[in-house]
C-alpha cells in the first residue's frame, strides 16, 4: 500500500493499521469528485495489502469528520446518462461494503449526509463527544442514496429511519449511541487513541476469523434465518483447518500468547 501525503484523501500506515483521512478541512471534508475517486482506491489498496489488518477512516482538521457531499459541485445532470452510469459503474461507497478487513470510523465534529453514510458503511463507529449527526439530504431535495436509507432501516428499523431522514434533524453523540448508530463515545481528545487501541486489538486477532465474521453478519443478515445459518456453518467449516485456529488452541494449551499468521 502506498502512503499518500497530499490531496483530498491521505493514507498512512502505523503498525498493521491503515489510516485513511478525508483531507479537505477548509470545506469540512465535504465529499467532492476527488474524494469519490480516491477513497475507494485507498480502501481497495489497503484491503489488498497483506501487511494491513485494519482500516480506520477519519476526518482532517478540528471541526469535522465529513459534512457530506460537496454541495458546491451540485449542478443539473443529463438524466439518461446518469441512469446508465449508475447501472454500469460501482458507486464509490461500494468499496467500503466490499472491504474484507475491519473498517473503523473515528468520528468527530460534523458527520452529515454522505459523511454519515461513510460512517455507516464502516463496521465499528467510535464517536467523539462533540460529534453531530444528521441526514440533511431531503432539505436539499435529494435522499441519502449512498446506502443511507437502506442501512438506517436495517440498523434502526422503519420508525427511526423515517424520523431521521424525513426531518433531517441534528443529534449528538450520546443520542447516536442510544439509537445504536455508534457503539462507542469518547472524549474528543481521546478519539484517536481510542480508535488506535481498537484497531490494534483487532489487528492482533486472526484475520480470516474477522473477515468471515463480517461476511456472516453482513451477508447473513440479508438472508432468511435458515440460509443465514447455512452460510455461518459454511464459513466456520472453512476456518476449521486454518493455521490460526490451530495456533490459538495450541497457545491456549501452552499458556502463551498466540502468534497469528493470517492463514
Ligand atoms: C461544500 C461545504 C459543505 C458541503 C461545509 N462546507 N459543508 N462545502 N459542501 N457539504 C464549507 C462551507 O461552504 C465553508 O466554506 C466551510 O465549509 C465551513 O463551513 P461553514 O458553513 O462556514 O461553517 P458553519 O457555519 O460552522 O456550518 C457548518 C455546517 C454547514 C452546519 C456543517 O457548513 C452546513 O450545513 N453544511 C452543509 C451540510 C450538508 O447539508 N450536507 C449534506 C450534503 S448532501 P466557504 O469557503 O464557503 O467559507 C449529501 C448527500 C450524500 O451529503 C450523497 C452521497 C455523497
Amino acid at each position: 500500500m502506498l502512503e499518500v501525503t497530499e490531496g483530498a484523501v491521505l493514507v498512512t500506515r502505523r503498525d498493521a493499521v491503515a489510516w485513511i483521512t478525508l483531507n479537505r478541512p477548509d470545506a469540512l471534508n465535504a465529499i467532492n469528485i476527488e474524494i469519490q475517486a480516491r477513497l475507494p482506491a485507498a480502501i481497495r489498496e489497503a484491503d489488498a495489502d497483506p501487511a494491513i489488518r485494519v482500516l480506520v477512516i477519519q476526518g482532517a482538521g478540528p471541526r469535522s469528520f465529513c459534512a457530506g457531499a460537496d454541495i458546491k459541485e451540485f449542478t443539473a445532470v443529463d438524466e439518461p446518462l446518469a441512469r446508465r452510469q449508475s447501472r454500469m459503474r460501482d458507486h464509490w461507497i461500494d468499496a467500503l461494503d466490499q472491504c474484507q478487513k475491519p473498517l473503523i470510523a473515528a468520528i468527530h465534529g460534523f458527520c452529515l449526509g454522505g459523511g454519515l453514510e461513510i460512517a455507516l458503511a464502516c463496521d465499528i463507529r467510535v464517536a467523539a463527544g462533540d460529534a453531530q449527526f444528521a441526514f440533511p439530504e431531503t432539505g436539499l431535495g435529494i435522499i441519502p442514496a449512498a446506502g443511507g436509507t437502506q442501512r438506517v432501516v436495517r440498523m434502526l428499523g422503519w420508525a427511526q429511519a423515517l424520523d431521521l431522514i424525513l426531518t433531517g434533524r441534528r443529534f449528538g453523540a450520546e443520542e447516536a449511541k442510544v439509537l445504536g448508530l455508534v457503539t462507542r463515545v469518547v472524549a474528543p481528545d481521546a478519539l484517536q487513541p481510542a480508535a488506535e487501541e481498537l484497531a490494534l486489538a483487532l489487528a492482533g486477532k486472526p484475520p480470516l476469523a474477522l473477515q468471515f465474521a463480517k461476511e456472516a453478519i453482513r451477508k447473513g443478515g440479508e438472508l432468511d434465518y435458515a440460509a443465514g445459518r447455512r452460510l455461518e456453518t459454511d464459513l466456520l467449516t472453512h476456518l476449521l483447518n486454518t493455521s490460526d485456529r490451530l495456533e490459538a488452541a495450541q497457545a491456549f494449551r501452552e499458556k502463551r500468547p498466540p502468534r497469528f499468521s493470517g492463514r
